[in-house]
């Protein structure tokens, strides 16, 4: 395997085993006799320090008709993407004319449709039909292609250079990511910008969160990594901002150097990444060593549980706890079930472990003792909406950036 940025040759610093594709949740009746598995090695690329997957699979196996990940209906990420398009709106498309804005993987509109609300030439890429549809109907224009060196010529002459093009949560899926970022400098204008966000390496290394690794996430993108994809291309990293969402993202913000200021902020994150060793090897075999102990340490406290007799479940069956289960080897006789409020996944099983989701009104008839919240991002949301188990003497079980509890 090579490096999807360079083409060095790349060596695993770890495996998490065998894994399942982490949205494929089934009807039990529908869990064929054989599930597909792959090996979910990770690699830090010597030569570019991009963190990435070794193997990823087949896209027909992790995207297909049953398969319709509509942005989240959380207050919390509606207002992330609110002011997403504000900063858009505000930093990036002051003082230009006509500007035309672009957003990759744009998904339902959750961010597009501030942008529209505000009469600004916009264009939604969505390769996924149904949820593209949506879009449109939220009043988003969108097309539904793949986005790459082709169809950026064809947006490029349809509707003329981009002065923004965004994206959130889209770059780190993509593995083909040297198509992309060709097509980007094909239809940005000189002087525009492209800005986009996703889980921060930094954030995952220091908080031992391996569970943002599964098989949609084929990257993990720091500083140094931005700057060797799309450097080749003359862009450079002219802005960085830390974001809260999906447990510690990075806004980075790239542009030519003739005609941008570049922004302390990426001096700052460079010193940073360097003091946290994110380009080291050193660093990679003690992010091995803590998701080790942070296994044993989570089998310990819920074997222990469970042989107290108390219930345990789980909280959120998010895609990242696919990673969790399978690498800890934890199922239905630790976990009792999963509370989820997606319709789509409730009467399902974890992929692998076959753990039952069920809708949050099972998880108060009555609550159990302990739940795992395995949508730790959430946190902040999810203890203000459960206070009722908190008080009733229910404690959550995290295991970011350690195992431990919270209690009311
Ligand atoms: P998400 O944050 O998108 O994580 P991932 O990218 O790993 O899938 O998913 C959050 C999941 O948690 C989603 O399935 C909905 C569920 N959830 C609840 O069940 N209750 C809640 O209060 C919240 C906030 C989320
Ligand atoms: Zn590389």
């Amino acid at each position: 395997m090579e490096c999807r940025v360079c083409g060095e040759p790349l060596a695993p610093f770890m495996s998490f085993g065998p894994m399942p594709i982490a949205n494929g949740f089934l009807a039990p009746q529908d869990i064929p006799l054989d599930t597909y598995r792959f090996e979910l090695a990770t690699a830090s690329c010597k030569r570019c320090r991009t963190f990435q997957l070794i193997d990823q699979p087949p896209p027909d196996k992790m995207f297909h008709a049953n398969y319709a990940f509509f942005s989240q209906t959380s207050r919390v990420m509606q207002d992330h993407f609110e002011n997403f398009a504000l900063d858009i709106a505000q930093r990036l498309l002051a003082r230009r004319d006509d500007p035309f804005v672009v957003e990759l993987g744009s998904n339902d509109g959750i961010m597009l449709r501030h942008i529209a609300k505000r009469g600004v030439r916009h264009l939604g890429v969505e390769p996924s039909a149904n949820v593209a549809a949506a879009a449109r109907n939220n009043g988003v224009n969108t097309t539904s292609v793949f986005f790459d060196a082709e169809s950026a010529a064809n947006i490029r002459e349809q509707y003329g250079p981009a002065d923004v093009i965004a994206a959130a949560n889209v770059m780190c899926h993509i593995g083909s990511i040297r198509d992309v970022a060709a097509g980007i400098a094909l239809l940005l204008r000189d002087d525009g910008v492209l800005i986009f966000e996703d889980p921060y390496l930094g954030e995952v290394i220091a908080k031992t969160s391996y569970d943002q690794i599964y098989d949609e996430h084929v990257f993990l993108f720091s500083l140094e990594s931005v700057r060797a994809i799309f450097g080749p291309h003359g862009l450079s990293v002219i802005d960085v901002a830390p974001q809260t969402t999906h447990g510690g993202s990075m806004r980075y913000t790239l542009g030519k150097t003739e005609h941008h200021e570049v922004s302390s902020t990426v001096t700052e994150l460079e010193v940073a990444e360097s003091r946290q060793g994110l380009g080291d090897d050193q660093t990679y075999d003690r992010f091995r060593q803590s998701c080790e102990a942070s296994k044993a340490a989570l089998n310990r406290l819920l074997g222990e549980l469970r042989g107290a007799g108390k219930r345990i479940a789980g909280y959120g069956a998010t895609s990242k706890s696919t990673t969790v289960l399978n690498y800890c080897g934890i199922g239905p006789e630790l976990i009792e079930f999963i509370s989820d409020t997606t319709p789509i996944k409730q009467g399902k099983v974890t992929p692998g472990t076959h753990i039952s989701v069920k809708p949050p009104s099972c998880f108060s008839e009555p609550y159990p003792d302990f739940a795992v919240l395995f949508a730790w991002n959430h946190a902040a949301e999810i203890i203000a909406k459960e206070k009722a188990f908190l008080e009733s003497g229910g404690r959550f079980i995290t295991f970011v950036p350690e195992v431990g509890m919270i209690q009311a």
